[in-house]
């Protein structure tokens, strides 16, 4: 039995580190262990320009703690009016690494999203000529789609037409959350990749309803059957270039979330690497979390790995984690319903 793991320092390309209060109290937690982040831009008012992207990583580098060793990449937020060459003014500047693209109304401040993919070709286009990511949240807003089969119906009715329209666009499909997901991108070729979360490793939908409703279980896309969780756990665990760690972290203040209509995202930055260990060992799979953490991540946005290591050592079960506390209240950490024995050493 595996009792100790050394990997390169991992990265989380899909996190939300809000702003303020919230920032200051959650970022630490990220660079704790990961030595980037692909910071998402769904900040109200969003992270449109160029210009708001540099505002909002300076106020991260600000939050840091002394001493911390951690690189945050930006995301540009896509709209209809976004301006191409801002796009590439973004890109070449080196410190933004890719856009996102909302669909309008998909999720957590998603109302400046798109409403219509055909009106941002110009800047897709120029995302393609300069190799640009793409990342997307994929799941179809239509509210006659019932909310489990959003992302499938997303991956035929805009993924697939987007792909063959833009075959040289590199497009990440972020928290892919289904088997359709999966095999679409297995399908494809090197431009297409996507990110897995920790907490869909772990769920499957009835784990939002057991024993009562959890609201720290919602989260978009929403987990899916167990059937879909397996394809994401072979997915992440095959070492697969095209599957890498986001963990979507997506903080939100206790009560917001304890509500009567409560926000959906899970905060898992604080546990992700304890979790994953003990997912891939589950699976038999340790030799492979590296890749998954590591190095697949960097690969596809062309950067080399995080020079430092990281090591997991297998001992006695962790006590829970209590919220994390922010000026503005506790936020809740994720459980994943199992004791975690995978201690974290940077
Ligand atoms: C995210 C958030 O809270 O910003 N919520 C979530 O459930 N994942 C937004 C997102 O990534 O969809
Ligand atoms: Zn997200």
């Amino acid at each position: 039995m595996t009792s100790s793991l050394t990997i390169q320092r991992p990265d989380d390309w899909h996190v939300h580190l809000r702003d303020g209060a919230i920032l200051r109290a959650v970022l630490p937690e990220t660079a704790r262990h990961f030595g980037r982040a692909l910071i998402m831009p769904n900040l109200l008012p969003p992270m449109v320009t160029l210009q708001d992207a540099k505002a909002y990583r300076l106020r991260i580098l600000d939050a840091l703690p002394e001493g911390a060793d951690f690189t945050p990449l930006m995301t540009l937020y896509l709209t209809e009016n976004t301006d191409a060459k801002d796009v590439k003014a973004a890109y070449a500047s080196g410190m933004v690494n890719a856009v996102k693209l909302y669909p309008a109304g998909a999720t957590t401040n998603s109302a400046s999203g798109v409403a219509d993919i055909n009106n941002v070709s110009q800047v897709l286009e120029v995302m393609s000529e300069i190799g640009m990511p793409l990342c997307v949240h994929g799941e179809v807003t239509d509210p006659e789609v019932d909310i489990f089969d959003r992302e499938a119906r997303f991956i035929d009715t805009v993924l697939a037409p987007l792909r063959r329209r833009f075959p040289g666009l590199r497009i990440v499909l972020e928290h892919v959350t289904t088997k359709q997901g999966v095999e679409f991108v297995q399908n494809s070729n090197a431009n297409l990749a996507a990110t897995i979360t920790t907490h869909h490793l772990i769920l499957d939908r009835n784990d939002i309803f057991k024993g009562g409703i959890r609201p720290h279980y919602y989260c978009l896309p929403i987990a899916k059957r167990a059937l879909h969780r397996a394809a994401l756990r072979r997915a992440a665990t095959s070492g697969d270039k095209r599957f890498f760690l986001g963990t979507d972290s997506a903080p939100h203040l206790d009560p917001t979330k304890e509500s009567a209509c409560g926000c959906a995202g899970i905060f898992s930055a604080s546990n992700t690497m304890a979790c994953l260990a003990q997912v891939f060992e589950d699976e038999n799979a340790l030799p492979k979390l590296e890749a998954f953490t590591s190095l697949s991540g960097p690969a596809f946005y062309g950067l080399a790995p995080n020079p430092g290591t990281l090591t997991l050592t297998k001992g006695t079960a962790l006590p829970p984690l209590a919220p994390i506390a922010t000026d503005d209240g506790p936020i809740t950490v994720f459980d994943p319903g199992f004791p975690l024995c995978w201690h974290v050493n940077t």
